[in-house]
C-alpha cells in the first residue's frame, strides 16, 4: 500500500536533473520520543521525503527510525529524499565538511539528498552551544562570506556526501550573489510560506533562476514558542475555512495544497499519524484558479518565524523588497 501511495506524489525535477517530492514530513520542533514513530509511519502512509537539520536536535532518533525502515525492507535509500541543513555556528569554510559529515552519522546515512546553508546569518561558535549570545542575551554573529560558505558546500557534492545543494532564508540578492559566483547552483530555497506570506516575488525569481522554492511553516507553525494569544491563525482563517467546506477538505489540506498548485515544495510537520496522513491526502484534488486568488488575497507580509533577535546581523535578509 504504501508504496503505491509514495507514487501518488508529483515530484519536482531540480535544475542538476534529481527529482524531489512536492510533499516531505517536516521534523522543527518533533520531539525526541515521538519523532521516530512519526518517520516510520509518514513511510507507511507514503511519504518518502524528510526535512531535517542540525539544530533541531533530533537527527539521531529520525536516523534509527530510517534505519529500521530501510532494513525491514519497507523501503529503500534509493527511493528516500532526505535534506538536512547546515547551522549558523558552522559557516567557516573548513566547517562545513564535518557538520555535514556530523548531520550523516547521526542520521546514519553515506549521503544526502539535499544539504542547505539554513540561514545566510553566521554565529561565532562557542562551547557547542547553538545561539551562542553575549552577557546581555544577544547572539553573537559574525561575517562571513557566503561565497565561501558555498564554496565549501561544492566540495562536499564532489567528495559525493551529498547530491544536490541549496540554500535558506536567502533573499533574492544573497541568492543572486551565491549564482553569480558558483560552480555548481543552487538548487532550492527553502522559506517561510503560507497564504499570510506567500512570497510571490521571491517565487518568481527563483522559477526564472531554475531554483525550487519549498514552504516551511505550511500550516503557520501553530506551535511556535514566540505565539502570542491573538496572532492570527491561519488553520482557523475564515477564507480558508470556506474553501475547505467547498472542497470537502480540511483547512490545513488546503493550505498544503495551495503550495503543490502553485509548484512550491511542501513540508508540513506532524508527530500524530491521523494528520500525517491528513496533509499527505491532497493528491485527489487540486484548487481552482478562483479559490487560488481568495487565498492569494491573504498575503499581508505575515512572518511568522523569529527573526527579530536577528535584526542587528548586517546579514539579516528580511530588509529587502524580497
Ligand atoms: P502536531 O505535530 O501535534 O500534529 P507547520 O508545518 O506549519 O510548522 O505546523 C506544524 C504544527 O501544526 C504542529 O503543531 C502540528 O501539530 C500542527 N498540525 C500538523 N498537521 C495538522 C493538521 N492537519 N491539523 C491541525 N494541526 C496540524
Amino acid at each position: 500500500m504504501a508504496s503505491s501511495d509514495a507514487a501518488k506524489v508529483p515530484k519536482i525535477k531540480l535544475s542538476n536533473g534529481y527529482e524531489m517530492p512536492m510533499i516531505g514530513l517536516g521534523t522543527w520542533k518533533s520531539e525526541p520520543g515521538k519523532v521516530a514513530q512519526a518517520i516510520k509511519d509518514a513511510i507507511d502512509i507514503g511519504y518518502r521525503h524528510f526535512d531535517c537539520a542540525y539544530v533541531y536536535q533530533n537527527e539521531a532518533e529520525i536516523g534509527k527510525a530510517l534505519k529500521e525502515k530501510i532494513s525491514n525492507g519497507d523501503v529503500t535509500r534509493e527511493e528516500l529524499f532526505i535534506t538536512s541543513k547546515l547551522w549558523n555556528t558552522f559557516h567557516e569554510p573548513e566547517k562545513v565538511e564535518p557538520a555535514l559529515r556530523k548531520s550523516l552519522s547521526l542520521l546514519g546515512l553515506d549521503y544526502l539528498d539535499l544539504y542547505l546553508i539554513h540561514w545566510p546569518i553566521s554565529f561565532i561558535e562557542k562551547d557547542d552551544e547553538l545561539f551562542p549570545k553575549d552577557e546581555h542575551g544577544k547572539h553573537l554573529f559574525k561575517v562571513i562570506d557566503h561565497v565561501d560558505t558555498w564554496r565549501a558546500m561544492e566540495k562536499c557534492v564532489e567528495l559525493g556526501l551529498v547530491r544536490s545543494i541549496g540554500l535558506s532564508n536567502f533573499n533574492s540578492q544573497q541568492i543572486q550573489l551565491i549564482l553569480d559566483n558558483s560552480k555548481i547552483k543552487p538548487v532550492v530555497n527553502q522559506v517561510e510560506c503560507h497564504p499570510y506570506l506567500n512570497q510571490k516575488r521571491l517565487i518568481e525569481f527563483c522559477k526564472k533562476k531554475d531554483i525550487a522554492v519549498t514552504a516551511y511553516s505550511p500550516l503557520g507553525s501553530p506551535e511556535r514558542p514566540w505565539a502570542k494569544p491573538d496572532d492570527p491563525n491561519l488553520l482557523e482563517e475564515p477564507r480558508i475555512k470556506s474553501v475547505a467546506q467547498l472542497y470537502r477538505k480540511t483547512p490545513a489540506q488546503i493550505l498544503i495544497r495551495y503550495h503543490i498548485d502553485r509548484g512550491v515544495v511542501v513540508i508540513p510537520k506532524s508527530v500524530n499519524k491521523w494528520r500525517i496522513e491528513e496533509n499527505f491526502n491532497v493528491f485527489n484534488f487540486s484548487l481552482a484558479a478562483k479559490e487560488m486568488e481568495v487565498i492569494d488575497s491573504l498575503d499581508c507580509n505575515g512572518r511568522l518565524s523569529l527573526i527579530s533577535t536577528m535584526k542587528d546581523s548586517p546579514d539579516y535578509p528580511f530588509d529587502a523588497e524580497f
